[in-house]
């Protein structure tokens, strides 16, 4: 991987990333539609990453179908595939690990308190046999956006950082590879994330400052969808993911939410400018 970047480097090409964990959908290819209006070499690697997943998490069921993915990248002439196997990354007595500190602990980091540090960890190292010059990563996934900008400009990686809106199914759901999970009756009651950003949202507009009170109107809305578990919903400072005691106008926002519907853990988010 890093010959054929130095190559393409050499020849003057600029290499664009989409890191990916494979089981694609029509969000990761519009990631990949990015990279390609981006750059000249659009590389996309796919790698399910074992060290971002807690012990009780998913990763030995986490979906995967390479043949499905290959034949989606060759549709959009991608011009390499990065699928490294697991022992070449991490190989024997591997020791070494990217932590960013403050921005990884809350939201996501309290309930999945190691997974940015994995996140952070194959990201370098996918940065390092790709060496690309722009990376895009979904805003589906806003925290893991910020935490590795935060990453990419502390440890000076020469690379641009895109964040590539969310594709959502015609009636809201965000786009996941989590989503294959779902039952029937699952799949209707996971619209209820997208209902109550769109309410907090709603209220946010109608000037309602105090994200408390959005929080609780959003709880509300949520409490009436039985298979739903909620584990949070937070409203963060766009850049730095602190929580504001009162949402200020001239900034930017995002609402976040982690839901459990059924056994599966879903996550989306909107950004709200106000
Ligand atoms: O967002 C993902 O799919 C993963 O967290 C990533 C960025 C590919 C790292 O494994």
């Amino acid at each position: 991987m890093q010959n054929f970047s130095i190559q393409m480097k050499r020849e003057g090409k600029k290499i664009g990333l989409v890191p990916t964990m494979g089981y694609l959908h029509d969000g990761h290819l519009s990631l990949v539609k990015i990279a390609k209006e981006k750059s000249d070499v659009a590389v996309v690697s796919i790698f399910v990453n074992p060290t971002q997943f807690g012990p009780s998490e998913d990763f030995n069921k986490y979906p995967r179908d390479e043949a499905r993915d290959l034949e989606l990248l060759k549709s959009l002439n991608v011009d390499a595939v990065f699928m490294p196997d697991s022992n070449e990354i991490y190989q024997f007595n591997y020791q070494t690990y990217v932590d960013v500190e403050e921005i990884t602990k809350k939201q996501e980091g309290e309930f999945r308190p190691t997974h940015f540090k994995g996140v952070t960890t194959i990201v370098s190292i996918l940065f390092n046999c790709v060496q690309p010059d722009v990376a895009v990563f979904g805003q589906k996934d806003a925290q893991q956006a910020a935490v590795i900008n935060r990453m990419v400009n502390d440890l000076k990686f020469p690379v641009k950082i895109i964040i590539a809106p969310i594709i959502r199914e015609p009636d809201g759901l965000a786009m996941s590879s989590r989503n294959v999970y779902l039952s029937i009756q699952e799949r209707k009651d996971a619209l209820i994330l997208y209902r109550a950003l769109k309410y907090g949202e709603k209220l946010i507009e109608g000037k309602e400052m105090n994200p408390q009170v959005i929080i609780d109107n959003m709880r509300i809305m949520i409490s009436g969808i039985e298979s739903a578990r909620l584990d949070y919903i937070r409203i963060v400072n766009a850049y730095y993911f602190t929580e504001p005691d009162f949402i200020e106008g001239g900034n930017e926002y995002y609402i976040l939410i982690a839901c459990k519907i059924g056994k599966t853990r879903l996550i989306d988010n909107i950004l709200v400018q106000v």
